[in-house]
């Protein structure tokens, strides 16, 4: 490094698996980084909440607990937040930002919530606001979204974006477990937190979607626009139902622009629920806790972007690609890309979304039956793909595939079945997705 070369002096907020991995490989690629920056970079501040917790292989000088002096430090130039939750790490961004600081951030929560004002604030300092780490771990999909693909239209965005889900239904998948048995596998595998309701009950593939859909569509997204279900109630029967009509069942979150008609103005969708894909689907061959995320544009095609969504170092990685972006534009006096909201597009309730459903029922095994279930979702406008009926003594299993229907068509179609004399129960209903015709 030539010796007029600037050092940018970075301070991290929070050192947890995340953080540490961001120290260690500072410290360990210090020479490429700067090299790649054209800035030396420089870890000079930890803010952490406890100055016992050993952090191997870094300076314990580093570490404070005062997080506020890492923010407004007039000598720090960049600013890491991977502390994670809403506060203080809202508040100390903002702060960061007054300061002129760029921030790099890792925290989906946060932004899922409070995006809008953070982007503001980075606009109103005139810094960067990088955020890669946020959805998918390592994959890069947000600057692809953001940069290579800005200048395209967005048709759909389809993901799995949730690990620990996707190690789940890969079990049930591929072994027959129930969702308990592969959840503790998952647990005990340190995939799964001991408290699994965040990922389990999709809020973390909710809050990601939220950002995935506001990039996507030039629009605000929060995490409370986003219709959320989880994967709880998927059973050992319905995976194997899917498996034995070719398809697998994922956890997706998919955003994505509705048709409109004449004059209708153009509306969004962002959901996360259980889906049924067909085994031939790119996103069906996932396994495991592997993420990835589908693209459909205008004129781009398909796009497919695949790799590890969480973990310390695969995590680091993306903050380590942002921290080295925010350095070169900091050196050149530019600033990246900022947010656009500017199509500010209405998102769509969710009776309002159309996909195909799959509706298993358990039936009496008695003449009429199949016809009082047809005539029911013709009834309600809906049109049947395909029937199956599988034997059980004096019950049977009904298993119906529908074509294209609007969720509130949907839901008066379950409930209309529920009330049939000949209905025992229905079993389950999943929306499928993926089919071309
Ligand atoms: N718990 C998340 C997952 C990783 O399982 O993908 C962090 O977002």
């Amino acid at each position: 490094m030539s010796a007029e070369k600037r050092t940018l002096r970075v301070g991290m907020l929070g050192c947890g698996v995340v953080g540490s991995e961001v120290a260690r490989l500072m410290i360990a690629n210090q020479q490429d980084l700067a090299a790649r920056s054209g800035a030396g970079l420089e870890i000079v501040k930890i803010g952490i909440r406890n100055l016992a917790r050993a952090h191997a292989g870094i300076d314990p000088q580093l570490f404070t607990t005062d997080l506020e002096s890492i923010v407004t430090d007039p000598s720090i130039d960049l600013v890491i937040e991977v502390m994670g939750g809403i506060e203080p790490a809202r508040r100390l961004i903002l702060t960061a930002m007054e300061n002129g600081k760029a921030v790099v951030t890792a925290n989906k929560a946060l932004l899922a919530k409070h995006g809008a004002e953070l982007f503001h604030a980075s606009d109103e300092a005139d810094v960067d606001f990088y955020y890669e780490a946020a959805v998918a771990g390592a994959i890069p999909i947000l600057r692809p979204l953001a940069e290579s693909l800005v200048g395209d239209r967005v048709q759909r965005v389809m993901g799995i974006i949730n690990g620990t889900t996707n190690y789940i239904l890969t079990k049930m998948y591929e072994t027959g477990a129930s969702f308990d048995s592969a959840l503790k596998e998952a647990q005990s595998l340190g995939y799964a937190e001991a408290d699994p309701t965040a990922d389990i009950e999709s809020f973390d593939a909710a809050a990601k979607a939220a950002i995935l859909a506001g990039l996507a569509f030039h629009t605000q997204v929060t995490d409370e626009d986003v219709y959320r279900e989880g994967i709880t109630h998927i059973t050992a029967d319905d995976v194997w139902v899917a498996k034995e009509m070719g398809f697998v069942i994922k956890l997706l979150a998919i955003a994505e622009a509705n048709e409109t008609h004449g004059s209708e103005e153009e509306t969004i969708s962002v959901r996360v629920h259980p889906t049924m894909i067909p085994k031939t689907h790119p996103l069906a061959s996932v396994r495991e806790a592997f993420n990835a995320v589908f693209v459909q544009c205008e004129s781009a095609g398909e796009l497919m972007f695949y790799g590890r969504g969480a973990g310390g170092t695969p995590t680091a990685s993306a903050i380590l690609g942002d921290l080295v972006a925010v350095a070169r534009n900091r050196i050149e006096g530019s600033l990246g890309p900022t947010e656009t909201d500017y199509a500010d597009l209405d998102i769509a309730p969710m009776g309002a979304t159309k996909t195909r459903y799959l509706i298993r029922l358990e039936v009496a095994d008695i003449p009429g039956v199949l016809a009082a279930v047809a005539t029911t979702v013709a009834n309600n406008g809906v049109s049947i793909l395909t029937v199956r009926q599988d034997g059980r003594g004096l019950d049977a299993e009904l298993t119906v595939l529908t074509h294209i229907a609007t969720e509130a068509a949907l839901s008066s179609t379950v409930s209309q079945l529920a009330e049939l004399d000949s209905v025992k129960d229905v079993l389950s209903v999943i929306r499928v997705e993926g089919l071309n015709s």
